[in-house]
């Protein structure tokens, strides 16, 4: 009678295997983040990240079209201004090349999530997540200019606003400016738990926000902590945060579980660049299977908990599910 219980028997064929299967990835949770530079006609490639390009507005708007058809529907926003200072004033000028570019594609795609990143790196000088005083970031102006920039946004046409900075009371500070501009119906998706982290090194040419002078180290978390992401998230939702994130994802799915078992509002894990970047280049020098790999990523940051996840791989896993 050796023995009773087998469990092979659910894995017999494809049709029993999908019978039982207990997560899927959705392509509608899938959040495409984008980069949107000056000029017409630019389609700059980023040599880190293989399929992934700096846009301006004018092919931005056909590629999200074309994306958008094929079933991604949310996208997240970063700019690579014109012109960096130390204020990081292009972040919260109505005439921000994220502020142009949300207004562009919400006009021509108006029923899709436009996520704005709130950030001061893209826009600094100094490449830091706010302003300086002393060679810090100081926390308490940095908040106010991410206020302004969050209404900015929002006045632009951004669905949800997603503050990146890590600085602390930002939720608060945000939430009320844009309550008190008429802005209460947009919602704030937040990088709680946000960690200092190696992974993002592709994104720095992409976005070409590398800090000019130290690191993140004095804003972002450190990646040896698991139940400080517990403190940080119980502290954005009590803010008013109505979505979080965890970022990185992969190398962070016990922080991701944890949170997921701790909060009931929405969930997304971040798929940084260089967890994008690792697997199409061994996929590229074939010592992985780049598609088999990439949806078995997805599959296990959904699995760990994440509702919707932010990825480079966005357009691509559209593709390979419709052709499945
Ligand atoms: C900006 C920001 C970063 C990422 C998203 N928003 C970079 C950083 O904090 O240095 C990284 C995303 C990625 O690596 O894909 N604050």
């Amino acid at each position: 009678m050796f023995p009773i219980q087998r469990p092979r028997r659910l894995r017999r064929s494809e049709t029993l295997r999908a019978l039982v299967r207990e997560t899927v990835v959705r392509v509608d949770q899938l959040i495409y983040p984008v980069f949107i530079r000056p000029g017409t006609g630019m389609k700059q490639p980023v040599s880190s990240m293989p399929g992934i390009y700096q846009w301006s507005v004018d092919l931005l708007i056909e590629h999200l079209e074309e994306v958008f058809t094929q079933g991604v529907r949310s996208f997240l926003f970063f700019g690579i201004p014109v012109h960096k200072d130390s204020e990081g004033s292009e972040a919260y000028r109505p005439d921000g090349i994220v502020q142009l570019a949300l207004q562009a594609v919400k006009e021509r795609l108006p029923e899709a999530v436009l996520i704005a990143d709130l950030c001061l790196c893209e826009y600094t000088d100094h490449g830091h997540c706010g302003i300086l005083r002393d060679d810090q970031v100081d926390n308490d102006r940095t908040v106010d200019l991410l206020a302004k920039a969050a209404v900015v946004q929002a006045r632009a046409g951004a669905s949800v606003v997603a503050p990146s900075d890590m600085m602390d009371g930002r939720v608060t500070v945000i939430r009320k400016a844009l309550d008190v501009a008429g802005f209460d119906e947009v919602p704030i998706m937040s990088y709680a738990s946000k960690y200092a982290s190696g992974f993002y090194g592709p994104f720095r040419e992409a976005a070409e926000n590398a800090p000019s002078f130290g690191d993140r180290r004095a804003y972002q978390m450190d990646p040896a902590n698991r139940r400080e992401a517990l403190k940080e998230v119980f502290l954005d939702i009590e803010e008013g945060a109505d979505m979080l994130i965890v970022k990185p994802a992969l190398p962070y799915l016990d922080v991701l579980s944890d949170v997921r078992q701790a909060v009931q509002i929405p969930i997304a894990a971040y798929q940084v660049s260089g967890e994008y970047a690792m697997i199409k280049a061994a996929g590229q020098m074939g010592w992985i299977d780049e598609r088999r790999v990439a949806e078995e990523s997805l599959l296990s940051i959904k699995r760990a908990g994440a509702d919707m996840i932010i990825t480079y791989f966005a357009p691509e896993f559209a593709r390979w599910s419709s052709e499945k």
